[in-house]
């Protein structure tokens, strides 16, 4: 067990859970979430995510789940991993990360460190510095403590691509030491860290990873509407094109989730308050929205096809509706 490093996990979801147990097998670890009834069944080792199996989540180095704000006193490390959703008017709902950085500034100590880790619009962490950890710890971020940024990549239910086997940016501009003592924290979570020392750049690399499927999604989503509405077959026609060398080949269907819906609302909101006018960021959700309509319709007249030919209803199964709750689907 290192000593010196005491990380704090903030919200033990999707992301922060993975995230807090690989660091509980090397540091005496805290995993901190607001909400009783997650910390109630992962401290009876239950995951209600199905990421964990019962014996994953035995702790080790003294490492303990809890929603008291007091247990992460003795954390110096800490990492935030709360939801990021949009409002109602699709704006960034920042409440989740602005109530986290307080109870951290709270607890601020010298040279401790933050970093954020929930997907964000460029300059949040800054934001999130200059007005919650400076102001609430009554410290300075450069000089008495250091912020980074570490966009999540897990994509939950996905054996292959976990967490410690997938590339994890990691933005920190800050002293050597403290540097040092980032990578070994984060050298915990992924062996291949990519690093960068402007925070600024990860954070809008985070969004575009996502920006960029949902429109090359929706592109294919159209070109499918297309093919039906001129009663060409869309199959044949993504053989023939995926036969040149540069073709991508992403597949039509519905949008979900929390990531794809969200993350152009997050880089709109930045880029319209910067009066910057991107044509093509909000023009995937339209079209990926749309799909409901379209896959609806085409069932609709499935089911009235089957109905004439048998006298009961049909059942209809639906798969992956969502696979959490409150995300668009
Ligand atoms: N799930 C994914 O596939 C995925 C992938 C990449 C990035 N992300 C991003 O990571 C972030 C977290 O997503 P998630 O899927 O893990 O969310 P989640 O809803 O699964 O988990 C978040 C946890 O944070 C807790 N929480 C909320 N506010 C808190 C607070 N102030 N203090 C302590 N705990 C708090 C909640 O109770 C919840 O258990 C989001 O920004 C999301 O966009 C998610």
């Amino acid at each position: 067990m290192i000593n010196t490093i005491n990380p704090c996990v903030i919200g033990l979801g999707y992301v922060g859970l993975p995230v807090f147990i690989r660091l509980q097998a090397k540091f005496r670890s805290i995993g901190f979430d607001s909400d009783p009834y997650r910390v109630k069944n992962l401290s009876k080792k239950i995951d209600t995510n199905k990421e964990f199996k019962k014996k994953q989540l035995i702790l080790k180095n003294q490492s303990l789940i809890s929603h008291d704000k007091k247990r992460i006193k003795i954390s110096n490390f800490y990492i935030v991993t709360v939801p990021t959703p949009i409002t109602k008017s699709n704006k960034p709902d920042l409440s989740h990360l602005i109530n986290a950085s307080i109870l951290i500034a709270k607890h601020l100590k010298k040279n401790d460190i933050v970093i954020y880790e929930s997907t964000v619009y460029p300059g949040t962490t800054k934001f999130l510095v200059n007005n919650y950890l400076n102001k609430y710890s009554k410290l300075k971020e450069g000089k008495d403590f250091f912020v980074g940024y570490s966009p999540e990549r897990v994509n939950p239910g996905d054996n292959k691509h976990t967490i410690s086997k997938i590339k994890k940016i990691l933005a920190i501009s800050a002293p050597k030491n403290i540097k040092h003592k980032v990578k070994l924290v984060y050298k915990q979570i992924s062996k291949k860290l990519i690093l960068t020392n402007s925070i600024e750049s990860a954070e809008t690399a985070k969004v575009i990873e996502n920006i960029q499927r949902d429109l090359n999604i929706a592109f294919i989503n159209d070109i499918l509407i297309f093919s039906d509405k001129m009663n060409y077959n869309f199959d044949e026609i993504i053989r023939l094109a995926s036969s040149k060398w540069n073709f991508l080949k992403f597949k039509p269907g519905l949008v979900g989730g929390h990531c794809l819906p969200v993350d152009p609302h997050y880089l709109n909101y930045v880029a319209k308050l910067n009066k910057i006018k991107l044509k093509t960021l909000l023009a995937g959700r339209d079209v990926n929205n749309s799909m409901q309509e379209f896959v609806l319709k085409k069932v609709e007249k499935k089911i009235s096809i089957t109905k004439s030919k048998i006298a009961r209803l049909p059942k209809v199964l639906i798969c992956g509706l969502t696979y959490k709750d409150n995300v668009q689907t």
